[in-house]
């Protein structure tokens, strides 16, 4: 039995049910946070909740009714589902409106749903030789505010069936030559030991695995810069990582037809970072 979490209830799996005038089936107005758990453990929780908090003030969506017990439910969430390794979705919605309106009634409650599915593991960490990532490029066609983690994500889906009709793993956004992000990762290059990855702003998500990443290179004293990335550069990189709390770390071997000069795992840096991933 898979168990998902709605508004005050456990439910199954098949008796979950949603209005379609929940504004979130409408109009795509909601937020949401994928937070990886270890052996039943929430990793980074904090931080997923804090930046849950920030999406839910940037949209103005009211914060649901269990937002403090949120932690408590994600524990018995993933205690009743089979798992070890789980991935949860949580989706906050503005809430389910009497009419079709794109001004939003403020007296509507917040939809709160909480799923979990299995989390794979990183084939990376399962076998480190296996080939790297081959990733196409894209001119972003986002909008402006992709910091806000909104489940409007029909740019990103768009670009992601292309890549994989093309036999693609994934996808690289660039803003008029300049790298943003992943369709659903962040991004790192290293150049001579230096390793870049782009600033935060409205242009990206500020990842939780990306800051991860960063504090676990100071904390190996290893010297990281968040500036601008250029696609030129991208191709001369010495190391290209995507970053995500599904993927974690993975190396990027083919960027559309140019293949990355890789070195073996045990002389690169993101091997290094995944294997001191959970220090
Ligand atoms: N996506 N950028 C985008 C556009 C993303 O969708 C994600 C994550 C990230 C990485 O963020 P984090 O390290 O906090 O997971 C960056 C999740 C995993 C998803 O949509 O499934």
């Amino acid at each position: 039995m898979n168990w998902t979490y709605l508004n005050k209830d456990f439910i199954t799996r098949e008796e979950v049910k949603i209005s379609p005038f929940d504004r979130g089936f409408l109009f795509g107005d909601g937020v949401y946070e994928v937070i990886p758990i270890y052996e039943r453990k929430a990793f980074l929780l904090e931080e997923h909740i804090a930046r849950l908090g920030r999406s839910l003030v940037l949209t103005g969506i009211k914060r649901p009714k269990k937002w403090n017990k949120i932690p408590e439910i994600i524990d018995n969430l993933v205690e009743r589902n089979l798992f070890d390794n789980q991935s949860v979705y949580l989706q906050i919605t503005r809430g389910e409106d009497s009419v079709r309106n794109h001004i939003p009634d403020p007296k509507v409650e917040p939809t709160l749903f909480i799923t979990s599915s299995e989390l794979k593991v990183n084939p990376y960490r399962l076998n480190p030789e296996i080939k790297g990532l081959a990733v196409k490029i894209l001119e972003d066609p986002r909008w402006d505010r992709c910091d806000i983690k909104a489940v409007t994500l029909l740019s990103n889906v768009i670009a992601m069936r292309e890549a994989n009709i093309e036999g693609k793993d994934g996808v690289i956004f660039c803003n008029k030559g300049k790298i943003t992000e992943g369709a659903s990762s962040n991004v790192f290059a290293v150049f001579d030991n230096l390793v870049v990855t782009s600033p935060e702003s409205n242009q990206i998500l500020s990842g939780i695995t990306r800051k991860h990443v960063l504090s676990l290179l100071s904390a190996k004293g290893i010297k990281a810069l968040e500036k601008d990335l250029n696609l030129v550069d991208l191709y001369k990189a010495e190391e290209v990582w995507m970053t995500s709390s599904t993927q974690e770390i993975q190396p990027v071997r083919k960027i559309d037809e140019i293949i990355i000069k890789t070195k073996s795992p045990k002389d690169s840096l993101w091997f290094e970072l995944l294997t001191s991933y959970f220090y």
